[in-house]
């Protein structure tokens, strides 16, 4: 049903050009919709369910920018008419998540006729994941994987001529392996009006033996800094005053660009964009943090203070098993290069415990990087087998009581530590960007601090959005009681 006129116009001489593709795709829905409002008199609803890291909380932005382009009415119940998750698959339990909501929703599709069910994200990626679902769970409509979901307009378009062609019982799938395409310019709906995420970069190269992301999220390639200043300057002409600048690994930001750039480079023009008060990024890897970045981070204004900076283990056999490419001692010298530029930084990082062939020894290594960091907070995660990856065919894997008392000893360190040093600012007043009401109580509202930490204090809704001085007054563990004092 393709309108060949149209696609004809835009293709000109050559293929047609992604975005416009795209709206023609969402105008072609739109009617749709509007068409079905009419029919059944009421509002037609969809659902974005988002698992996993920050990337896929953006990526979901932009599905719901989509939906709500299109006419549906976004709703946080997954009784709606369109319903998608966007999957992770970094540890396996992530995958079991989705097979549980799955099997749920099989009752619930059966009592709305008008029901679609999408799955898309990194667990897409895997084609054992796929077959499962094509033959266990049929009532999925449509499965996309992470190459691919710019084109997120045109699939649900084909979706609906499918359902209304009666092929109800059929799933559509486009997975694509790898791609070098970056699309720009389509709609996104950002969560919070005054702090957005801003992809600067995709994929990894890095193959971290454990890690699965390379395999479902492709090799790195970054955006051109021209296009990412641009989007963040419409951003703050909209009300942004923080971004997250997020890829999986951004110190190795514009290596692959035809003007090859550094992620210093970058994050220098970036603070010279008027308007924006605060900059954070994600995820950091040891290896490739340079002492210009160090530089730069610590003459900023707006750059936080915080850095994420993943060890993974304190072991350096281990680090060198993990494909790391650093020790126990240069993370420990990179912590004191960072920590002498930025006193005042917060420093977090996530830890794995029972990678295989980890012993007594090596677990000590990583309990005593803990002690020497003394990090503000750490997630800690059990090691999780991911078929395809280097280490799941590795001997000695450890047995997972082993692994559970290295995990509770480690938890318990990780958090003693995290309170002493979380209480460290009680009694100075700082900058905080009020971002929602407290849940708990109605005349409370919630800020971040530069160091990302929480602070609850009395305040009316106005506030939200606004970047004010706070006492802090109380520690509590991770977070702080404070009183306004502007
Ligand atoms: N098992 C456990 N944790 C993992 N991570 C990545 N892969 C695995 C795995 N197979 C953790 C790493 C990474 C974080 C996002 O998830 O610590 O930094
Ligand atoms: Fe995974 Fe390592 Fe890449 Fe991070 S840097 S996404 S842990 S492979």
């Amino acid at each position: 049903m393709e309108d060949t006129n149209f696609m004809s116009q835009l293709e000109g001489q050559g293929p047609v050009r992604e975005p416009q593709r795209q709206y023609y795709f969402m105008a072609k829905a739109r009617d749709y919709i509007t068409q079905m409002k009419q029919t059944l008199g009421r509002d037609m609803t969809a659902c974005v369910v988002t698992f996993g890291c920050q990337m896929n909380a953006r990526d979901s932005e932009k599905l719901v920018g989509i939906l709500e382009n299109i006419g549906y009415t976004m709703i946080e119940d997954e009784t709606a008419d369109f319903v998608i998750y966007n999957t992770c698959t970094v540890r396996e339990n992530a995958n079991l998540k989705v097979y549980g909501h799955l099997g749920y929703m099989k009752k619930v599709k059966e009592k709305n006729p008008h029901m679609m069910i999408a799955l898309c994200g990194c667990m897409m990626q895997e084609p054992e994941v796929v077959e499962k679902i094509k033959t266990s769970y049929r009532h999925v409509n449509l499965i996309f994987g992470t190459h691919n979901i710019y084109k997120f307009a045109e699939l649900l378009w084909r979706c609906i001529e499918s359902s209304e062609d009666g092929q109800k019982s059929r799933t559509l799938i486009d997975v694509w392996k790898d791609t070098d395409q970056i699309v720009e310019d389509l709609p996104v709906e950002r969560k919070y009006p005054f702090k957005t995420g801003i992809n600067i970069m995709f994929g990894c190269n890095n193959f971290c033996s454990y890690c699965i992301v390379p395999y479902v999220r492709g090799r790195e390639r970054s955006r051109a800094p021209e296009d990412i200043i641009a989007e963040i300057r419409r951003a703050v002409a909209d009300g942004v005053v923080e971004v997250m600048l997020l890829g999986q690994n951004v110190n190795s930001y514009g290596k692959n660009l035809e003007h090859p750039m550094t992620f210093a480079g970058l994050l220098r023009e970036i603070e010279k964009i008027d308007g924006l008060e605060r900059i954070r990024f994600m995820t950091s890897h040891p290896k490739d943090l340079s002492d210009e970045l160090i530089e730069v981070m610590g003459e900023s204004k707006k750059i936080c203070r915080h850095l994420h900076l993943p060890l993974q283990s304190g072991s350096s056999r281990i680090l060198k098993e993990m494909n790391r490419h650093y020790t126990k001692e240069d993370y420990l010298k990179l912590v004191d290069k960072i920590r002498a530029a930025c006193p005042d930084i917060s420093l977090t990082t996530d830890i794995i415990v029972g990678f295989p062939g980890e012993t007594e020894e090596d677990f000590l290594e990583t309990m005593d990087v803990v002690e020497k960091v003394r990090f503000d907070s750490a997630y800690t995660f059990i090691y999780s087998k991911r078929t395809g990856t280097k280490a799941a065919v590795m001997d000695n894997q450890v047995p997972q009581d082993v692994i559970k008392d290295r995990f509770d000893r480690l938890l318990k360190a990780v958090q003693d530590i995290s309170s002493d040093v979380c209480s460290r600012y009680t009694g100075e007043t700082v900058e905080v960007l009020v971002e929602e009401k407290n849940s708990h109580d109605a005349g409370m509202v919630t800020g971040r601090m530069s160091n990302n930490l929480l602070v609850h204090f009395e305040g009316s809704d106005e506030l939200i959005g606004r970047l004010v001085k706070v006492r802090l007054d109380m520690c509590k563990g991770f977070y702080y009681i404070g009183t306004l004092t502007e």
